[in-house]
């Protein structure tokens, strides 16, 4: 099993070192375009291989996508992130360009790739890798709910001071600060609703808490972060090379499901072998199909910048 990922920046490597860590791929190639950059990460995390116990081999290229020939995955998080201040969806000019190089090249050496799309605006790159590739739908992933839901979790735990264990819940919709949609309603604690420990505003503080999770971090640290968004993908990535078929949140085309159309926004997704293996349609309420409708009507705003 072959992983590409490309971005050798903070969440690139972080995702390498997940993967590597839980020991399930063969190779992992990190790509990036600075001269050395990708191939200097790859040797300090090869230096950590005998210590952290995983045999899976990484090695770094500069931008020669002839060594990622063959992979099964590829995960792209190329593109500039985020700064204190700003929105994802401002990052779309300059990662759009990225996004589309960077697919096109990976398909051209791998065309049977599964790819994983991490670059922000993520749902809108998701939706420009729809639009610009011809990769089937089910081989195109944007990464977003997964590391959504996991904030989710941390602040069902923190609020209600329990184990993150005890704790299970989901945030589709859009990977945006007020695109996103926690289903508090259906989240839990041991299968009892998380709504039998917390009131109604500490649950509405949590999913505030949650949806600004990305901007948090980013005012914290001075750029976006990278340790939940690696171990976020590499959960995806695991899901699909050892064909678990987990559910998790992910960036898909829709085609009338959650009564959306032609569009890449966070729905429940079961993940095996072949990528995307199916789109779980949960009934939702009436108040979260609302909030889905605003966030859908968010993304397309912008994805109508995009010029395709
Ligand atoms: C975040 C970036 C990865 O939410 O979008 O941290």
């Amino acid at each position: 099993m072959k992983v590409t990922v490309v971005g050798a920046g903070a969440v690139g490597a972080s995702c390498a070192e997940y993967i590597a860590l839980k020991d399930f791929a063969s190779e992992v190639v990190l790509l990036d375009i600075k001269e050395g950059y990708a191939e200097g990460k790859a040797m300090d995390l090869m230096q950590t291989a005998s210590l952290n116990g995983f045999d899976t081999k990484i090695t770094g290229s500069t931008n020669d996508y002839s060594k990622t020939a063959n992979s099964h995955i590829a995960v792209i998080t190329s593109g500039i992130p985020r700064k204190p201040g700003m929105t994802r969806e401002e990052l779309i000019g300059i990662n759009a360009g990225i996004v589309k190089t960077v697919s096109s090249s990976l398909i051209e050496h791998s065309p049977d790739v599964i790819l994983i799309v991490v670059s922000n605006p993520m749902d809108t790159m998701t939706y420009l890798v729809h639009k610009t590739t011809d990769l089937p739908k089910n081989k195109i992933i944007g990464m977003g709910g997964a590391l959504d839901s996991a904030r989710f979790k941390y602040r069902l735990a923190e609020a209600m001071d329990a184990p993150i264990s005890d704790v299970d819940g989901m945030v589709i919709g859009g990977h945006s600060d007020t695109g996103m949609v926690p289903l508090t309603s259906h989240a839990t604690r041991n299968s009892i609703r998380v709504s039998e420990f917390l009131n109604g505003d500490r649950l509405s503080q949590v999913a505030d808490d949650t949806k600004v999770g990305g901007a948090t971090l980013t005012k914290l640290l001075g750029t976006s972060a990278w340790y939940a968004p690696g171990a976020a993908v590499s959960a995806l990535v695991q899901a699909i090379a050892c064909d678990q078929k987990k559910m998790f949140p992910c960036s898909t085309m829709l085609e009338g499901e959650y009564g959306l159309d032609d569009i890449c926004i966070g729905v429940p997704v079961i993940l095996g072998k072949n990528g995307i293996e199916r789109i779980v349609d949960i009934p939702l309420s009436n108040a979260e199909k609302n909030k889905m409708k605003e966030s859908a009507e968010g993304v397309s705003k912008t994805n109508d910048l995009l010029t395709l």
